[in-house]
């Protein structure tokens, strides 16, 4: 039987070897052997062990399409994290130092996308395995808090009064300082039975809010969570940082960042994971493209103590980004894009006199793209932190503190 020897990991936690060939679970170093099946090998049997391959911590890790590192040590995946970002901004021609990332501890995901269906016997809530549309159960998952993971027989009541005879319900479940936010999608349609229902368990299982198909079927509690002295209550469904611990390292980033600034621009603002802790400093003018998050965020605002002034607008920052005129009222910027980058922002950003931006980013690629615009245009690209909230997985999240040359 030929054998292979694994080079590198790919995008998708994938080893790889010459070809290149993909293999499923192996890691750079290992000497494997299996089928060959296109380019993809099957049957794996790693003859040659890394010495970075641990004993996956989750007895789930093998059928569940949650985690991909399972089996790789901490210190690997977080020097791979590294290099990812170290790459990224060579191919730009940027050489910079990337430190140790900040790691979001197991069981710490305070949010998860669970998926659900009907069985004969009753209900099946968990995860996707692996590259197949088969729901596994998770019980034990390390990855998720545990109060959620404690959630799964919630999620599969759900399925049962909710879910078509053949679909899947997809079951976003959050976490917040009132209890469980659950927002479910993919069900049957809303009528008076299943809004019956749906109160029911509400109060069987002491569930803060249920939304279905985006709209807010229920609330008995109001499902908030602190952003600095503010409490925020997301629209169902918004953006969130993945962790508490991820999310208050990417804010004391952000802070150490913009040092002392007079007046802050918030861009991409979300729910106001930036902009309400940053009022504390500075006023903040915040823009993101969805109402539902801007309102969310001017109500914690006006219901919070000793913040200094935060106002918002609702734009779309791809077609419309703030010009020159517009971007000299601020001296700072927070800028945290989707995973597409901020092309159209970043290009203005130069012609401006904003003198420092703090760049949030969840994709080192389009990261690079705008760093080396903004580097080009006359910044200096200071230092770079990886934040990794999606621990035992490919992906890699991180801030970085750009200034105007001067
Ligand atoms: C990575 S999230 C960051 C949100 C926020 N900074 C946080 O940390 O919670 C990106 C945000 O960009 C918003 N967004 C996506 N496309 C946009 C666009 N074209 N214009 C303005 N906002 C957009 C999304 O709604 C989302 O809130």
């Amino acid at each position: 039987m030929d054998s292979y020897q694994i080079t590198r990991l790919g995008q998708h936690g994938d080893g790889i070897a010459e070809g290149p060939i993909y293999v499923p679970g192996a890691l750079p170093g290992e000497t494997v052997t299996g089928d060959l099946i296109g380019d993809r090998l099957q049957n794996v049997r790693i003859a040659t062990p890394s010495e970075n391959r641990v004993k996956p911590p989750c007895p789930h890790s093998k059928s569940c399409g949650g985690c991909q590192l399972q089996h790789a040590s901490d210190a690997f995946v977080a020097s791979w994290k590294r290099d990812v970002v170290r790459q990224a901004l060579a191919a730009q021609g940027i050489a910079i130092d990337v430190p140790e990332p900040i790691t979001s501890p197991p069981q710490s995901r305070r949010r998860a996308s669970f998926s659900a269906r009907r069985t004969k016997k009753g209900a099946l809530a968990g995860f996707h395995m692996k590259a197949s549309d088969t729901i596994t159960s998770v019980p034990n998952c390390e990855l998720v808090h545990p109060d959620l993971a404690a959630a799964l027989p919630m999620v599969e009541a759900l399925a049962v009064v909710g879910a078509s005879r053949k679909g899947e319900l997809s079951v976003l479940v959050t976490l917040t300082q009132s209890g469980l936010d659950v927002s479910v999608t993919g069900g049957k349609e809303m009528d008076v039975a299943l809004h019956q229902a749906l109160a029911d368990m509400a109060r069987e299982y002491d569930l803060a809010r249920i939304a279905w198909d985006g709209e807010i079927a229920l609330q008995r509690r109001a499902p908030v969570l602190d952003l600095g002295p503010a409490q925020v209550c997301p629209p169902p469904g918004a953006f969130l940082q993945a962790t508490l611990e991820g999310e208050a390292a990417l804010i004391g980033a952000v802070r150490q960042a913009l040092i002392k600034p007079k007046t802050v621009l918030d861009l991409f603002a979300g729910c106001g994971t930036f902009a309400l802790p940053m009022a504390q400093i500075a006023p903040v003018h915040a823009v993101e493209g969805d109402l539902g998050m801007m309102q969310a965020l001017d109500h914690a605002w006006r219901n919070a103590q000793g913040l200094k002034r935060v106002t918002h607008e609702v734009r779309d920052l791809f077609r419309n980004p703030l010009i020159p005129e517009e971007l000299n009222r601020f001296e700072a910027v927070v800028i945290d894009p989707p995973r597409a980058g901020a092309a159209a922002q970043i290009a203005e950003l130069p012609k401006s006199t904003v003198s420092q931006i703090a760049h949030v980013s969840c994709n080192p690629a389009t990261f690079a793209r705008d760093t080396a615009t903004l580097i080009h245009a006359g910044y200096d690209l200071e230092w770079v932190q990886v934040v990794d909230q999606f621990r035992w997985s490919t992906h890699v999240e991180l801030v970085a503190l750009l200034r105007r040359r001067t």
